[in-house]
């Protein structure tokens, strides 16, 4: 890049150094002097660089961020930019009831607001669990200022009795040896713990893993960022390198809009594949492109991403854990190996200022049991396929999870491979599956599919992870640890079930979900991607007539704000005003 420092004027400079308005000017110089910074630096030329703090008490996933704050502020500092760190709202996945996805678009909206309203010139966006890197994405698009990811990083990896123990992983098995009274209580809280063994978002290929994984397909963090565990010495290193460039990608003018193009989005597509990554990402993606402006939709990921290959052995899809996807080279070796195929976008520009085909030389895999060639992958069309029927428009089958014992049960029937017929058992939302589901009224056996319905965007509030319904108790005794499962909720990432999930539209806005009943039969093929309920045309149009919408209660404003105003998954639950708002930092506030 050029010599970019001369004659710069950045727009913190329209607050601090503005004669135009001494009284304003003097109003924001004497509050900010008055804790660390001094009247010289803040009228001089240099980048004011905020810091967008996602780690607290009550988000230890991203606490890590909070003890990496002196690497990031050295870096900047040795670069010559002037940090200052803010906080954002929290988001915990495992804290926030009802979801921490109600708060995604809240956080969104909140830093917005602060890169907007204040003296901001460039932002390091601390990333970690789940929903922190999409809201700290969706945020940067929206402002495009210079904007740099820092991932927090996994945990360690966590053991139990000699064996891995994954974030999620273990508490899906641990609910399956509970139901068949292999373990009691007491060992299932004692698993779990054991998943967490220090500082940092869940281990295992889950929603964080692959979020932030998908921050540095996109090309918005420092190649090798994402895979990092937490407490290694390289993730402060990692914390002062990106320090250090987001100085100079403020004084290059790198911005979101340069990197996050449409062919961006099609490498993170392709990675999410390859990396067995969660199906919170489609969605989460959507939403970082629609405020980025870039033209996506959710058959995009059937399309670009189904038949890429599996290629790393991580759980819920593998067996190892965030330490070993490190070691092995983490994303950038995952990168590498698919540019080798031919599948990457060599030409993207990246936040390093270089393209990514460039990031990517020299990198490879290290160790093939965990990230295997291209060639010689863990399984072959590992990517989602994107089904439609009458129940719903879209949602989206995580393939990469299917076990073969799952695909020689329920989908070889003599044939017709890859089809399914069964009879439908149907639940409102979580508390009425957990309360019926044992039910011996309810004929579930080993040829039934599982439907939840009522826990999307508007319905739950926030879209819940739900949809991993576990068969009954006594289905389990028999050995079927999944039966299919559909909805228009999500799943967590780290979860091994087989379901059809995301279904948009949701139920509570009418889509076709609201009108199946218990004891329907619906055909599941694979060939086509298509689910549909077995119903005459004649009754399903009366079902749809007599249907009233149920009602919604609200706790809190924020949650009649949000439901009033967010779309569907399958859109990317954005507030769909939000996204007409593009570029923004184009236009300064006024003083
Ligand atoms: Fe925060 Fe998994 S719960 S990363
Ligand atoms: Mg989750």
């Amino acid at each position: 890049m050029a010599d970019t420092r001369a004659n710069r004027r950045f727009r913190s400079q329209e607050w601090f150094d503005n004669p135009n308005n001494p009284g304003m000017t003097a109003l924001y110089l004497e509050r900010y002097q008055n804790q660390a910074f001094s009247r010289e630096e803040l009228q001089s030329e240099k980048p004011v660089i905020g810091i967008a703090q996602t780690g607290s008490d009550l988000a230890p996933c991203n606490k890590i961020h909070v003890f990496l704050m002196d690497r990031v502020k050295a870096g900047i500092r040795d670069a010559g930019g002037i940090p200052m760190e803010f906080p954002v709202h929290p988001i915990q996945e495992t804290g926030k009831r009802p979801t921490a996805a109600l708060d995604r678009n809240l956080t969104y909206l909140g830093l917005v607001e602060v890169l907007h309203g204040y003296p901001i010139d460039a932002v390091v966006l601390t990333t970690g669990c789940d929903k922190t890197t999409p809201a700290m994405l969706m945020g940067a698009a929206t402002m495009d200022i210079p904007s740099l990811v820092l991932s927090g990083g996994p945990m360690l990896d966590g053991w139990w009795k000699g064996k891995r123990a994954g974030s999620g992983t273990i508490i899906w098995e641990g609910r399956r040896l509970l139901a068949e009274g292999k373990i009691d209580y007491e060992e299932f809280m004692e698993r779990t713990c054991a998943s967490a063994p220090s500082l940092g978002h869940c281990n295992t290929m889950g929603t964080a893993s692959t979020m932030n994984a998908m921050a540095e397909a996109l090309g918005m963090s420092l190649p090798g960022c994402a895979a990092i565990p937490a407490p290694f010495r390289e993730r402060m290193e990692m914390a002062y390198l990106t320090g250090k460039r987001i100085v100079e990608m403020a004084y290059e003018d790198l911005k979101p809009s340069d990197i996050l193009t449409r062919e961006a989005f099609e490498n993170a597509i392709v990675v999410n594949s390859a990396i067995g990554g969660s199906t919170n990402a489609p969605p989460h993606l959507q939403a970082v492109a629609r405020h980025a402006g870039v033209e996506l939709d959710v058959f995009d990921w059937q399309k670009i991403g189904f038949d890429v290959p599996l290629m790393v052995n991580m759980q819920p899809a593998g067996i190892y854990l965030g330490e070993s996807f490190h070691r092995a080279g983490g994303v950038a070796a995952v990168m590498a190996e698919l540019r080798k195929a031919g599948r990457i976008h060599e030409g993207c520009m990246t936040v390093t200022g270089r393209t990514i085909g460039e990031n990517l030389e020299g990198r490879e895999s290290h160790d093939h049991d965990v990230i295997t060639t291209y060639d010689a992958p863990l399984r072959t069309k590992a990517g989602f396929l994107v089904m439609s029927g009458n129940l719903f428009d879209s949602a989206l089958m995580k393939t990469s999870v299917v076990s073969d014992d799952f695909r020689s049960r329920f989908l070889s029937e003599k044939g017709k491979e890859g089809t399914f017929e069964a009879r439908a058992v149907v639940f409102d939302g979580p508390e009425d599956y957990h309360d019926r589901i044992n039910e011996v009224a309810l004929e579930v056996d080993e040829r039934t599919i599982l439907f939840i319905r009522g826990v999307g965007c508007v319905g739950y509030p926030g879209s819940a992870e739900v949809v991993n319904m576990q068969p009954p108790d006594r289905i389990i005794k028999k050995g079927i640890d999944h039966l299919p499962t559909v909805g228009d909720g999500r799943q967590s990432g780290t979860s091994e079930s087989p379901s059809i999930l995301n279904a948009s539209p949701e139920s509570v806005v009418g889509g076709g979900l609201a009108y199946l009943q218990t004891g329907d039969m619906v055909r599941l093929d694979l060939n086509e991607c298509t689910l549909n309920a077995l119903v005459s045309e004649e009754e399903w149009e009366s079902r749809k007539a007599a249907w009233t919408p149920p009602d919604i209660v609200n706790q809190t404003p924020w949650e009649e704000i949000y439901r009033s105003t967010v779309g569907q998954l399958a859109q990317g639950g954005c507030l769909e005003l939000a996204t007409a708002y593009q570029r923004i930092r184009e236009q300064l506030p006024r003083d």
